[in-house]
């Protein structure tokens, strides 16, 4: 029995060293490992050895099916390892180069925005976040806008309710800032604004940077020395500046701000309409009526805002001249950036 033992082994393992294709494992299993193999009838015998051997060699059965299955096990991985079978059949090149994994990237407009805050932000400004479905009170009520005023008008508001919109500005952040903190105040508002407006320089949602300082003694000097060093750095150090007069119910004096053409540099062209200037913000020293609404004293404190188009940056900056680019999420417009 003992040797019966041995020499199935021995004609296995020789079996199993002869195999070198998948396809001849299955009928190696079946033959010597299956249910009907050839150690399992085997087994069946040990009931025909003596008693006292039985143990013995029930054990010795045993451990020569486990090494026997062990050698399969690791001859099976390697026969059937897909990387090196199709190696060997010629079929995967292995000196090809690996597929490149695209990487997404942050887009432009973010990347505007960001580099907005962070000119700010060296200037001492913090950063806060308001909400997009803003009150009536503080998209226009608290910014001296009352229900019947005109420029209402000028906001193309989409209205919610009666009480509640889509802001159409960051201004509201000005009022909520205010009313939660006592002066002084440096702070920039960033975020998602929506105007009922659709063609080519205009989006029903875009995005703007608010602006706003409040201290004691706060002039227009002060607001002009700021978009000063806010305008070179994120345009050419050279730009031209020039401040329009111009009207917000929440600001006093207002003003518009235009920098020389980027394309034609004054000389007039398409992009300007001949002008030579580019409008790219609206601001002015916080009206007073504002102050009283957040019980700050106009006596005391004074301060500026101001209010910027973030994609219109970014197209003066790039160069685009329709502001949908931005929104139809085409790659190869947006990896340019
Ligand atoms: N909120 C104004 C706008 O959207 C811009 C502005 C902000 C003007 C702050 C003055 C001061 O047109």
């Amino acid at each position: 029995m003992e040797a019966e033992l041995q020499r199935i082994k021995e004609e296995a393992e020789a079996a199993l060293n002869a195999i070198n294709e998948a396809d001849s494992l299955e009928e190696f299993r079946v033959k010597y490992l299956g249910r009907k193999g050839m150690f399992t009838a085997l087994m069946r015998n040990l009931g025909q050895a003596p008693k006292e051997e039985r143990p013995r060699l029930g054990k010795l059965a045993n451990d020569f099916k486990r090494t026997l299955e062990e050698v399969f096990a690791a001859k099976k991985s390697a026969l059937t390892d897909t990387g090196s079978r199709r190696a060997d059949k010629g079929r995967l090149d292995l000196t090809l180069p690996g597929r490149a994994v695209p990487f997404g990237k942050r887009h432009p407009v973010t990347q505007v925005m960001d580099e907005i805050c962070s000119i700010f932000e060296r200037l001492g400004f913090t950063v806060a976040e308001g909400p997009d479905i803003e009150l009536d009170f503080y998209n226009f009520e608290g910014l001296n806008i009352p229900r019947h005023h005109p420029a209402r008008d000028m906001h193309d508001t989409f209205y919610i309710d009666d009480n509640v919109l889509l802001r159409t500005h960051t201004s509201p952040m000005q009022v909520r800032s205010m009313e939660k903190a006592a002066p002084p105040l440096r702070m920039i508002a960033p975020g998602k604004v929506y105007r009922c407006d659709s063609d080519i320089t205009h989006t029903p949602m875009f995005h703007q940077v608010e602006g706003f300082l409040v201290d004691r003694k706060v002039s227009f000097a002060d607001l002009k020395g700021i978009l000063a060093v806010f305008i070179a750095k994120m345009f050419d150090k050279k730009t031209a500046i020039r401040f329009r007069p111009s009207y917000f119910p929440f600001t006093e004096p207002s003003a518009e701000v235009d920098i020389a053409c980027v394309i034609c540099h004054g000389k007039g062209c398409r992009v300007c309409k001949q002008t030579g200037w580019l409008e790219i913000l609206g601001a002015g020293l916080i009206d007073p009526a504002v102050f009283k609404k957040v019980n700050y004293d106009p006596e005391e404190y004074s301060g500026f805002a101001f209010g910027l188009g973030v994609e219109r940056i970014a197209m003066l900056k790039y160069g685009i001249t329709d502001i949908r680019l931005f929104y139809e999420n085409d790659r190869r417009f947006l990896k340019q950036f």
